[in-house]
């Protein structure tokens, strides 16, 4: 018998293909402000979001308290590279800013093709212990600042306490 690939499970949960990664997780965060461009229609765009995503095995969540986005994305790099592409062609956003896109251990929206929590100033009150400063400032928070507002958000899900499409 001839073995002509060696599989190995990596650190990080991703396959080991003859020494190079198959399928690589990548964690893909940014934060952009609202620009309101007399069109947009959020329903829409959260709607085919949802189906492109799950089309191409992405899972997420975005953020929006009515000023300042901050999406999530999960999966392949190549497949957060063509998405990133399309949610940048929006006119909505301004001052977009990559906080991070590096490969991570596990999806943390697993069961979200896009999970959208459109906050209510109550809701920011709650998440505002996770920035540092009066309101609620992402920009202001460190990746992993972020990743446990993420993590908070996914848990917040499963108990109802944010509302969400
Ligand atoms: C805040 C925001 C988040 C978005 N997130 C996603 C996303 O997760 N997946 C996606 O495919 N497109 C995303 N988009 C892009 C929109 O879905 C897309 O521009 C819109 O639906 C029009 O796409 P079309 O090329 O199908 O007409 C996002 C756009 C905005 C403004």
């Amino acid at each position: 018998m001839v073995v002509n690939a060696i599989f190995i499970k990596n650190t990080l949960g991703s396959i080991m293909v003859n020494g190079r990664e198959a399928n690589m997780l990548y964690h893909l965060l940014y934060i952009s402000d609202f620009k309101d461009d007399g069109t947009y229609d959020m329903d829409a765009i959260v709607q085919s979001s949802k189906v492109y995503n799950k089309n191409h095995h992405i899972t997420g969540a975005l953020w929006f308290d009515g000023t300042t986005f901050v999406q999530m994305l999960e999966g392949g790099r190549a497949a957060l590279s063509a998405v990133l592409g399309r949610i940048m062609r929006s006119d909505v956003h301004q001052n977009f800013e990559i906080v991070f896109f590096e490969p991570a251990p596990e999806r943390i929206f697993s069961d979200w093709s896009m999970a959208y929590y459109h906050a209510s100033k109550d809701e920011i009150d709650v998440v505002k212990k996770f920035s540092v400063g009066e309101g609620f400032s992402p920009r202001t928070m460190s990746a992993s600042s972020l990743i446990t507002f993420m993590r908070y958000l996914e848990m917040a899900r499963h108990v109802s306490a944010v509302n969400s499409i």
